[in-house]
Order: C-alpha cells, then sequence, then structure tokens
C-alpha cells in the first residue's frame, strides 16, 4: 500500500509563496494549512501534532524543545537561503531532514550585478543625487560603456557564472578566480590567482562564500592591487570586505566607485538603523541585502523547497538536505522500500540485513550514508513488508525512524 498523501498533514508558515503549495496539491497533497505569519510556540506545539510536513522561513525559530514536540514531523522545509533558525543537529537525532533553496536567487543577484555594473561605469548614481540636488551635470565625465572593459569575477560558482554570460553578452571581457578548477563558460578566461584578476579588471565583482579564507579578503593590500580607478560590487558577503579599508582607498580616489549590498554589520529589521561608513557617498551604491530579493526568486524558493520535501517523503531522496546523509533514489517499480534512519553506530546494516534474510526476502537494491550522527538505509525489496518485519526494524536499538513507502 503506498502512503496515504491526503493524510498527511502540510502546515505552511510565514506566508510562503503559493507556488509551494500548488506543488503539493500536483502532487497529491491535499491537506495543506497555509498561515501568512509567523505563530507563537505554543499554537506551533499544538499544530505541530498532526504535521508531517513542515515550511518555514526565516522567523520561525524551530529549537531543540519545538522539535521534540513534533511527534509526527518527517521533513521542516525553509523557504529561504539559511537554516540556522533550525536546530539541525537535534533535527537530524529526530530523523528529521531539513531542506533549503540556497540557488534559488541566483539569477535574480547576477541581473542585479549587471545593472550596477553599468550604473557605476556610467557614474549614474553621482548624477542622480546631484539632479535631486536641483544640480544639472549634464557631461560625459568619468563615464564609460561597459563593452570591451574588463570585469573580474571572484568566485565562479552559480552566481559568478552567471555574471559571467550575462557580462559577455554585453560585450565585456571575463575574467575569473575560483579556488577550484572551473569551466570557463563563452570567452571567459579563468587566472591563477586573486592577485592577478585584481590588476586586470576595471570592474571587481565578489561571489565567495563566507569562509575562514574570504573574511576581509578584500584587505587594504587587496584593495591597492585593483586598477587605479577601477569598481568594486560586493553582493556576497558583508564579511569579505574590509569596509574600513575600502573606505580609505574611496578617500583617496583610488577605487572610483562601489555598489554595496551585503555589511558586516545588517539591521535585524526595519525598525533598526543601518550604520556604515559608505552612508552619504554618492559613488557608493548602497543596497540592503536585496540582491536575491525578487518575486520569481520567492516563487522558485517555492517550487524547489516543495519539490524536495515531496521528493522525501515519496520517495525517501534526502538529496539537498542540509543535515541528513544525501541519498537520491531512483523508483523500483515493483518492490517494496523501507526507509531506516539510525544513530550512527556500528553493526546497524548487519541487524538490518539480519531481519530481512529472516523473513527470507530478497533486497534488490540498499543505499546507506551516514554522517557524524545519524544513518540512513534505504532499502528495495522483494516480498511485501509483514508486520512483524516492521516490528523487528524498529525495535533494533539505536533505532530513530522506520517507515515503509510502499
Ligand atoms: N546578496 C544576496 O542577496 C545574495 C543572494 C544569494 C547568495 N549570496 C551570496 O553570494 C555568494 C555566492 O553564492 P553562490 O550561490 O554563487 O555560491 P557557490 O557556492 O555556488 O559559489 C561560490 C564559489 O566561490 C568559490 N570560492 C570559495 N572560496 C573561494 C576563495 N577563497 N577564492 C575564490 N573563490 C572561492 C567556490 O569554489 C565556488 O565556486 C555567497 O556568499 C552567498 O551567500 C548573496
Amino acid at each position: 500500500m503506498p502512503i496515504d498523501k491526503t493524510k498527511m498533514k502540510v502546515l505552511l508558515l510565514e506566508g510562503v509563496d503559493k507556488s509551494a503549495a500548488e506543488v503539493f496539491q500536483k502532487n497529491g497533497y491535499t491537506n495543506i494549512e497555509t498561515i501568512s505569519s509567523a505563530i507563537n510556540d505554543e499554537t506551533l506545539i499544538e499544530k505541530l501534532q498532526d504535521t508531517t510536513l513542515l515550511g518555514i522561513r526565516s522567523r520561525t525559530n524551530l529549537n531543540e524543545e519545538l522539535i521534540s514536540q513534533a511527534p509526527n514531523l518527517l521533513a521542516i522545509g525553509c523557504y529561504c537561503i539559511g537554516t540556522n533558525q533550525v536546530a539541525l543537529q537535534q533535527a537530524a537525532l529526530k530523523g528529521v531532514p531539513v531542506f533549503n533553496a540556497p540557488h534559488s536567487n541566483t539569477r535574480s543577484v547576477a541581473e542585479l550585478v549587471i545593472g550596477l555594473t553599468i550604473m557605476l561605469m556610467r557614474n549614474v548614481f553621482p548624477k542622480n543625487a546631484a539632479a535631486h540636488e536641483g544640480k544639472w551635470l549634464k557631461d560625459a565625465k568619468a563615464s564609460h560603456e561597459v563593452r570591451g572593459k574588463v570585469i573580474g569575477i571572484v568566485g565562479y560558482g552559480h552566481i559568478g557564472s552567471q555574471v559571467s554570460v550575462l557580462a559577455e553578452s554585453f560585450g565585456m571581457q571575463v575574467v575569473y578566480y575560483d579556488i577550484f578548477t572551473k569551466l570557463p563558460l563563452g570567452n571567459a578566461k579563468p587566472l591563477g590567482s586573486l592577485e592577478e584578476l585584481l590588476k586586470v579588471s576595471d570592474i571587481v565583482t565578489l561571489h565567495v562564500p563566507e569562509a575562514r579564507d574570504t573574511k576581509n579578503m578584500m584587505n587594504q593590500e587587496h584593495l591597492n592591487m585593483m586598477k587605479e580607478g577601477s569598481c568594486l560590487i560586493n553582493a556576497s558577503r558583508g564579511s569579505v570586505v574590509d569596509i574600513t579599508a575600502l573606505k580609505e582607498c574611496m578617500d583617496k580616489g583610488k577605487i572610483k566607485a562601489a555598489a554595496l549590498d551585503v555589511f558586516p554589520q545588517e539591521p535585524e529589521n526595519a525598525s533598526n538603523i543601518f550604520e556604515s561608513p559608505m552612508r552619504g557617498k554618492p559613488n557608493v551604491i548602497l543596497t540592503p541585502h536585496i540582491a536575491g530579493s525578487t518575486l520569481e526568486a520567492q516563487r522558485n524558493i517555492g517550487i524547489e523547497v516543495s519539490q524536495k520535501l515531496i521528493y522525501y517523503s515519496d520517495r525517501g531522496s534526502t538529496e539537498g538536505a542540509v543535515n541528513f546523509p544525501a541519498i537520491n533514489l531512483p523508483l523500483h517499480i515493483g518492490m517494496h522500500r523501507i526507509l531506516h534512519i539510525h544513530q550512527n553506530i556500528p553493526g546497524m546494516l548487519q541487524q538490518i540485513n539480519k531481519a530481512i534474510a529472516d523473513e527470507k526476502s530478497n533486497v534488490q537494491s540498499q543505499y546507506l550514508l551516514t554522517n557524524q550522527e545519524v544513518g540512513y538505509v534505504v532499502l528495495d525489496i522483494e516480498n511485501k513488508v509483514s508486520d512483524n518485519l516492521r516490528k523487528t526494524l524498529r525495535n533494533i536499538e539505536g533505532t530513530i525512524r522506520m517507515r515503509v513507502l510502499y
């Protein structure tokens, strides 16, 4: 008997995009509750009693206590990029994978970077600020076409490579630097070091993750290596640029203009004041961490996270989970699939296989993956899973959760 999806309760909080519920409906899930805001812990605990799939954004703090009070919870979807609002390790130990949508806003970021590139090279913002004050700066001073200019992309991942494609279509020469060997797209040219890139680029755009080796990557020394009169864009993470050093370089005129979307300190919400040494500088474009914030990205996030939750619920696939061993499984028609989540202790697989052998069932395929805390086994077997086998598998010491999918 396949799982009865109509009985599985999907709870979507914080006004996630309607595409999220639509994907569930298309896949046969009918018991869906959507709430347009975050809810208090007391109400959440009440709702969690029968929730199997939970969708949140960044305002729901799913701590250990809340997770422990959700007896039927199969998986959590964070309809956003970050997942630090969830007690990930505790969720894993309860057998609950957590999914997010880290790359649904790639295109949105890349498009804004191209827009900023043009605004910086044309010196639009100082002229805009002057016009607002009644000054008519109608001249070509410091205004350049982007065609033929060198754009240096630091970090050639999802966003960096999209920027590469778009920049090239504007006639720019693309060079990039990545710590890993990345296949160049179009005519983009990989360079061997950051230093090399900084020396040749008219505009430098940063697309690296936040990490120990990217903290203050653009420090005084590296900023000084940039070409005289060049521009800098940071839409990656605030920690990547030493903002005081950047201000100094800009005050000296070494760097002509900059566009910053991310900052070392960002206000937690709209009622907090945004403080930055860059405020009040007409040649610095400041945006409030919105490079990835578009309605299209929200829609893509809705689709991506719901699909991941459904793949897990329907097939057992944990591809893309942030706290769980990642397994992506093909469907094996005619077989019976068992999911076994357990503490990562020796001898589990042996006991699972013995239980199946004792039932004289043939294993058609078997997948096992572990991380530090959790082991995840998926078995496709020929015989229907008997009540006895279910019981034996559940009773193996160290079992966190056992499910039979079909
Ligand atoms: N401003 C926004 O709204 C917004 C939205 C989405 C993502 N981001 C940020 O953009 C950045 C890039 O995101 P992505 O999705 O392209 O990530 P990604 O993981 O796909 O790509 C990052 C690339 O950087 C490379 N890299 C890592 N360390 C490096 C180093 N020291 N030097 C050079 N290259 C290095 C990696 O090898 C990888 O190719 C991340 O910091 C992410 O948080 C910002």
